[in-house]
């Protein structure tokens, strides 16, 4: 019988349980044993593996007591950023445990890091894999969402609501940071929805001395006297380079002259992170396991299930490709330095929209 091994690998992500549960289940309705891997590479180089499917006389099936994972936020694999990984031998030992436990594929759920690894193991061990994109940052090349995108936005939205409440009863001016490393999509994103009035971004540098001219200009401009402006919020992602408590304190300082307006910050952090996925990400989750699980079964191998791409193979899915994993951390590199035309398109509409944002 066919064994596939499955890890979720890097930060966690709303949605990667839902992707190992539709796995699961795609792997016993299809006569393939599913072997799980504890603490992502790190597991697999250490052979911590776990069956999650079982024998019985009617077939394949789940075995007890995982079922409810699947609406739940983080992953019941565990994950690690694993540095032993980033090496040759790290990834030949990690092909030998695969070898060793009989297992014909793997599947690896991960951000673009993880993908990358997948990448060179495929690449260097001959190992038979499929990836799955699945970070909030939304900075895997090739794909238009990544698993947790949407339930992190979902959550950044609630914090804008809830914080916006507050500010507008103290006629508050706040800088909320959220999560994204590098990237801003979560930042762009999230501000464009919560009506937020500015979006700062790593995509589009400043100065410091800029960004604080830039927002003393749009405190002074909403809380003039003759406009009846309440609450003014600033999204910025975590990746524009100037601590978010330093900028409040700063801005503070400089609109003191201002009557009854004050600036506060909140890190909304690994908030973020968590949480019970949302519709999206579970719909996102059953259709790119089920292209996973097909690809594999069609011979394919080095590719990354892709959602809603220019790029790649077509699937029985319309929504979703096979990109080459070669391809996706190509497309990766250019989204970070910023040539690639997805985040220069996004540049330009986030200042398409920046004087309405700030009305
Ligand atoms: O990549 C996901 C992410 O949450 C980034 O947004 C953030 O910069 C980073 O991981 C935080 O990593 P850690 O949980 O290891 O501190």
């Amino acid at each position: 019988m066919p064994r596939i091994a499955v890890l979720t690998s890097g930060g966690d992500a709303p949605g990667m349980n839902a992707a190992v549960w539709a796995i699961i289940k795609l792997g016993a309705a299809n006569g393939v044993e599913i072997v799980g891997v504890e603490r992502g590479y790190d597991g697999l180089i250490d052979g911590e593996f776990r069956p999650l499917t079982r024998a019985t006389a009617g077939g394949l099936v789940p075995v007890p007591g995982i079922a409810w994972l699947a609406g739940t936020g983080g992953t019941f694999l565990g994950s690690t950023r694993c540095a032993r990984f980033l090496t040759p031998e790290g990834r030949k030992a990690a092909a030998d445990r695969l070898t060793g436990a009989g297992i014909d594929a793997l599947v690896v759920i991960g951000g673009n890091g993880s993908l990358t690894g997948a990448h060179r193991l495929a690449a260097e061990t001959a190992t038979t894999l499929v990836g799955i994109p699945a970070s909030i940052d939304n900075d895997v090349g090739g794909t238009t969402d990544a698993l947790g995108v949407d339930t992190a936005l979902n959550t950044i939205l609630e914090a804008c609501d809830r914080i916006s409440d507050t500010a507008r009863s103290h006629h508050r001016a706040f800088i909320i940071e959220v999560m994204g490393r590098r990237s801003g999509y979560l930042a762009m994103a999230a501000g464009v929805a919560a009506t937020a009035d500015a979006v700062l971004l790593p995509e589009q540098p400043k100065t410091s001395g800029e960004i604080l001219d830039q927002l003393e200009g749009l405190i002074r401009a909403s809380f003039a006297p003759e406009r009846d402006k309440r609450r003014l919020l600033i999204v910025k992602a975590e990746g524009v380079p100037i601590p978010t408590i330093q900028l409040a304190s700063d801005l503070e300082e400089r609109v003191a002259d201002l009557d009854d307006v004050s600036v506060r910050a909140s890190v909304l952090g690994h908030l973020v992170r968590g949480g019970r996925p949302t519709y999206q990400d579970r719909m996102l989750a059953g259709r790119l396991a089920l292209a996973a699980i097909t690809a594999l079964g069609d011979g394919h191998s080095d590719v990354m299930t892709a959602w809603s791409s220019p790029m790649g193979t077509p699937t029985i899915d319309t929504s979703v490709t096979l990109v080459p994993l070669a391809a996706m951390i190509e497309e990766t590199k250019a989204m970070l330095d910023g040539s690639s035309e997805v985040v220069r398109r996004r540049v330009r509409l986030l200042r398409e929209v920046q004087g309405v944002l700030a009305l």
